[in-house]
């Protein structure tokens, strides 16, 4: 994969008057970049970016974020068409091959999907292993992991077949991955998937049917939490998809690298920010103690973040914040539930926020996470389990984009360099002679 130019170029020059000129590259829709690959070569310095924020890591068709416009596409569909007309498996089937399938293809992939589904017995026995009170990611990250030691036949990086497969495997076994570390948790029995429903449907099923009497699913909550799975299954270059990409770089199979992307997710500042939203909610506990925690938020000494707010890239508004506002109205509607104290809370809390120069300043508006825990505690979800449906929902994401990196032939190992402020050379020191 390579991008294109226009023929700009970015000079630079250092004291004493050598200069490198940098082509400038071209993206569909986007700024351009500047290509540094040879900047050490002509002027012997690196570039130093902390936590990248400048930095274009790879070449990607996959999705689009226009950050101060609050855009979101992927595969060139924008998110709020996908979120209202597709569904999660056309959103998978789409960010994997880069087109929306037609009517064949969307009932062979939906097929292969459902019929991958079952997770090998055995691994079944890893759960035993867990104390019962083990966070889920814990769970989900050690048995995604552990899929490399069972399914050998989808391990060759090298072989379409084998990552064809690999991703329904990924995809298809999460949600029973993901239902059983809940079930082990709570000591029910585990449920197996059932082939004549849908992929939300049947992670319901799994989550909440006994083997006495099945979970009678409300279709309206099916479809919002199909809804949920496809405002996350795709982000760009965030964190976890990062850690995957750059897990990936060194050829090791997809299985281990999703198990990474789910560890780098879990993190309060990133996927774990949707259970630390509604823990921050009930820690506030009403309307009245909000004055207080937004003096504690803005107070750089008390190391308090307003969980569910700022983006690192979304400066203006996160659509799929807005779309997750009216999914939760949907699905509290449905419910029955009219006066939820957390969601009286959130909008209270946003409208301060909103309004207060703090927020309005650094450009800190609600991002994905801030609604999205709200619904699922509606819907019954445990608070543990929230970065866990993320995890979910973004392995279709991490998949689309471990592939479109290894199916490139300019992809090399990725391996950041450093800007070294340590010690400078010196010579061991004998522990009689120190001080
Ligand atoms: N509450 C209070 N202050 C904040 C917040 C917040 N949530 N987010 C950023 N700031 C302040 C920060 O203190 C800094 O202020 P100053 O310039 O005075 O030092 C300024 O805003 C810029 O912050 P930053 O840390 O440089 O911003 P970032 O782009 O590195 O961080 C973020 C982005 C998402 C990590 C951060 O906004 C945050 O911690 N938010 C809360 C956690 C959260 O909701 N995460 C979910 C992100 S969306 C889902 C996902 O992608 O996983």
């Amino acid at each position: 994969m390579s991008g294109s130019s226009t023929g700009g170029s970015l000079t630079v020059s250092l004291e004493g008057g050598r200069t490198a000129t940098l082509p400038l590259q071209d993206g569909t829709i986007g700024p351009q970049v500047a290509d540094i690959r040879k900047l050490h070569d002509q002027l012997g310095v690196f570039t130093y970016d902390p936590g990248y924020g400048n930095t274009a890591s790879c070449l990607s068709r996959i999705t689009y974020i226009d950050g101060d416009k609050g855009v979101l596409l992927y595969r060139g569909y924008p998110i709020e068409q996908l979120a209202e007309k597709s569904t999660f498996l056309e959103v998978a089937y789409l960010l994997l091959n880069g087109e929306l399938p037609n009517a064949e293809q969307k009932q062979d992939f939906e097929h292969g999907v459902l019929h991958h589904n079952m997770v090998h017995e055995q691994i079944r026995s890893f759960y035993n292993g867990f104390r019962r009170d083990a966070h889920p990611m814990a769970v989900i990250c050690s048995v995604v992991g552990a899929m490399s030691a069972f399914y050998s036949d989808s391990l060759d990086i090298t072989n379409p077949e084998h990552r064809r497969i690999a991703a329904f495997r990924l995809i298809a076994k999460l949600p029973t991955i993901a239902a059983w570390a809940y079930k082990y948790s709570v000591g029910e029995p585990f449920m197996y998937p059932r082939n004549d429903l849908g992929y939300a449907e049947n992670f319901l099923h799994m989550m909440y049917s006994v083997p006495p009497e099945a979970y009678r699913i409300n279709p309206v909550l099916a479809r919002a939490f199909d809804r949920i799975l496809i405002l996350h299954a795709d982000h760009e270059q965030n964190a976890s998809t990062s850690t995957v990409r750059l897990a990936g770089s060194t050829g090791v199979n997809p299985f281990v690298c999703v198990s990474a992307g789910i560890a780098s997710l879990w993190g309060p500042a990133h996927g774990g920010a949707n259970e630390a939203v509604l823990k921050m909610l009930t820690q506030i506990g009403s309307v009245a103690n909000i004055k207080d925690f937004i003096a504690k938020v803005k107070d750089k000494n008390s190391g308090v973040r307003l969980m569910g707010f700022g983006h690192r890239v979304y400066k203006n508004y996160d659509p799929r914040a807005k779309i997750m506002q009216k999914t939760c109205y949907e699905v509290l509607q449905e419910l029955g539930i009219k006066d939820d104290p957390l969601l009286d809370l959130a909008m209270e809390l946003e409208k301060i926020a909103l309004e207060d120069d703090y927020f309005v300043s650094r450009k800190l508006y609600p991002n994905v996470d801030f609604y999205s825990g709200i619904i699922l505690k509606a819907m019954g979800f445990p608070t543990s389990m929230f970065t866990v449906l993320f995890a979910m929902a973004r392995t279709v994401g991490w998949f689309a984009q471990w592939k479109e990196q290894v199916e490139d032939p300019a992809q090399r190992i990725g391996r950041p360099r450093q800007l070294y402020i340590g010690a400078p050379r010196r010579d061991y020191v004998p522990l009689d002679q120190r001080g």
